[in-house]
């Protein structure tokens, strides 16, 4: 939620060095974004339009400076208007862009306000900027210091002041920061894909750590108590990559993101010789040996691949597994089982509910802990003891697409080794299932093939108002993925259930108005499925079927079918989760939607 990139240069204008950061952040928030530069004093560009427009905006004015901010934001406290765009100043004297939440910033705007302190904006942030002013009496690291001593919450921030035209201070508790090394420059940004082409040397900052930034260096203080301790933190030197924000020859990032699918999952199983333990950590073999039971913990699209996963993992490797949304658990009393494997999986590896959760388990006693992520410098990968990398290459579109499937091929491998720790993976059934993996990238390429009928479905989605998504057994989550990609991207209210539980309630939704989709593979509960199928049908519902070569079911006048052109077995979630991507992205699209910007959303919610 929110980017935030910083820069001091000795020698040249950053404004198009932030500009051009901002427009790679822009997946992080786009409620409004802004520009501050020093240049004979503070000067700032804000707008409520997205990055291109502010972009022009700062042209027409002319907007220069050697040191700057910028900053675009997903809103959390005060609607997304000019005045409470970062970044937000204190009077002439003090700039500063956040990215989280002051918890306790009500008392201090309260006690800033007894001292005569007038608001312009109704954030946290503005309060934290007059609460540097309050603390700066000619030291603009000292003043940020002793206000971060004061405020709770998380942030990621940069401070620049009127009398240094040199130096940022910028500092992360809880959302991501990294700073870049150039020559005779240094930047900060949320993410290096920022300031990709700027400089190849990153310092990953830790929790509670500040930096002075000067063009010519830095320094890192650890916040130790009340304390401020400086530190050293490992320089690495690493490409930045930019290019996952060249579109190609596609509309949208999230169709990209869906067609890079095969390319992902193939990049997720790259490293992948037999399936052992070793994969997921030094540690991971006798701690496989040792835990009784599983634990996930995610939020949204990578709760569902947890909750499929649930299926396999009991199916499979007879292992009792729990799943539990990352802002519940965290939240409610649970029963501790130190002989349980906590598995983590998220895309960003910053979601501020999931990584709490996961240092909750932890302080439950529960110490076996394992990470599925994207993003391996992420917090919640550096917070886990054991970890998987999902290889899926930055995901820029809000909608999850490819994380979801790498997330999946990386759980199915758990699955297995799992199993096998436990003795119950014969060698005939490991090849047999590693061979099945194998082929998912080509079977996923078959499946985008359907695009254009899935089109043809979305042509009459578009006109709709609510939608059913329905499937059963390992499908279901699948099921509840698909109705979350439609509701998130098109804004069509759409739900899913097990079909059985469709007699228990939903039936009374369905009429000739109400398209219900139906997740079809050719399983074991499919003639339930069909028996399910057949309420909707007498309650003269219209069904859209996605369904199993194999499943004898045919279009008719209320029954439209795409035919799978395969069935898969235990990872056949994998290839029905495709279709669904594919009838959500083109809804939204025929329906006139920012389809990578969804409304009221960001990409990566570092923010409870
Ligand atoms: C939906 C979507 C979200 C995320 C959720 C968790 O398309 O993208 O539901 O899945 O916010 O994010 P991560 O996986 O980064 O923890």
């Amino acid at each position: 939620m929110c980017g935030i990139v910083a820069a001091t240069s000795k020698h040249r204008n950053v404004v198009p060095l932030l500009v051009q950061g901002l427009k790679r952040l822009e997946y992080r928030g786009y409620d409004s974004c802004g520009v501050a530069v020093w240049n004979q004093g503070l000067k700032r560009v804000r707008s409520v339009s997205r990055v291109s427009e502010l972009s022009e905006q700062i042209s027409k004015d002319q907007l220069q400076g050697f040191l700057g901010i910028a900053h675009t934001r997903w809103a959390t406290h005060g609607e997304p208007l000019v005045c409470n765009a970062h970044p937000h100043f204190s009077g002439d004297q003090i700039a500063l862009i956040h990215n989280g939440i002051i918890e306790n910033y009500e008392e201090i705007r309260e006690e800033l306000a007894a001292k005569g302190v007038q608001f312009t904006s109704q954030t946290d942030t503005e309060v934290l900027a007059h609460l540097v002013r309050d603390n700066y009496t000619g030291d603009l690291l000292g003043a940020v210091q002793a206000a971060l001593n004061r405020v709770r919450g998380a942030y990621a921030i940069a401070v620049f002041c009127k009398d240094d035209p040199h130096r940022v201070v910028v500092a992360r508790q809880g959302s991501p920061l990294v700073l870049g090394v150039g020559d005779g420059e240094m930047f900060a940004a949320s993410d290096t894909m920022a300031l990709a082409g700027e400089t190849d040397r990153f310092i990953y900052l830790e929790d509670g750590d500040v930096a002075d930034l000067m063009p010519q260096g830095y320094q890192i203080y650890s916040h130790q108590g009340t304390e401020f301790i400086a530190v050293e933190r490992e320089v690495r030197q690493m490409e930045a990559f930019s290019n996952a924000v060249e579109l190609g020859p596609y509309r949208h990032y999230m169709q990209k993101e869906i067609f890079e699918q095969p390319r992902a999952i193939a990049d997720t199983l790259e490293a992948v010789g037999e399936v052992t333990p070793t994969l997921f950590g030094e540690k991971a073999g006798e701690v496989f040996k040792e835990i009784h039971r599983v634990l996930m913990i995610a939020c949204g699209t990578s709760y569902y691949a947890a909750l499929t996963s649930k299926y396999w993992i009991e199916a499979i490797a007879g292992i009792p597994c729990d799943v539990e949304i990352a802002s519940e658990y965290r939240y409610r009393k649970s029963v501790p089982d130190p002989k349980t494997l906590v598995i983590t999986i998220s895309q960003s590896g910053e979601t501020a509910d999931t990584l709490a959760a996961l240092k909750h388990a932890r302080d439950l006693g529960m110490t076996q802990t394992l990470t599925i992520c994207n993003v391996s410098t992420s917090a919640m990968v550096r917070e886990s003891l054991l970890r998987y990398i999902t290889r899926a290459g930055v995901e820029i579109g809000v909608a999850s697409t490819k994380a979801f499937t790498t997330q999946l091929t990386a759980l199915f491998l758990l699955t297995l080794c799992l199993a096998k720790v436990k003795g119950r993976l014969s060698a005939e059934s490991e090849d047999r299932y590693m061979k099945l993996l194998r082929h998912v990238p080509k079977a996923v390429s078959a499946v985008l093939a359907l695009e254009p009928q899935v089109i043809a479905w979305a042509q009459r989605f578009a006109s709709k108002q609510h939608a059913l998504f329905l499937g059963r057994g390992i499908h279901y989550p699948i099921a509840l993925e698909g109705a979350l990609k439609l509701k998130e991207i098109s804004y069509i209210h759409a739900e899913a259930y097990p079909a059985g539980e469709l007699k228990h309630g939903p039936l009374a939704l369905v009429d000739e108005s109400i398209p219900v989709v139906t997740v079809a593979p050719n399983d074991e509960l499919l003639e339930k499925l069909k028996s399910n199928m057949k309420e909707v049908e007498a309650r003269k519902g219209e069904l859209y079927v996605f369904a199993d070569a194999d499943t004898g079911l045919e279009s008719s006048e209320h029954i439209h079918v795409i035919r799978m052109p395969e069935n898969y077995g235990p990872l056949s979630p994998i290839l029905h989760v495709i279709p669904l991507q594919l009838l959500a992205y083109h809804t939204a699209f025929i329906r006139g939607n920012d389809v990578d910007k969804p409304r009221n959303l960001a990409k990566s919610v570092t923010v409870e």
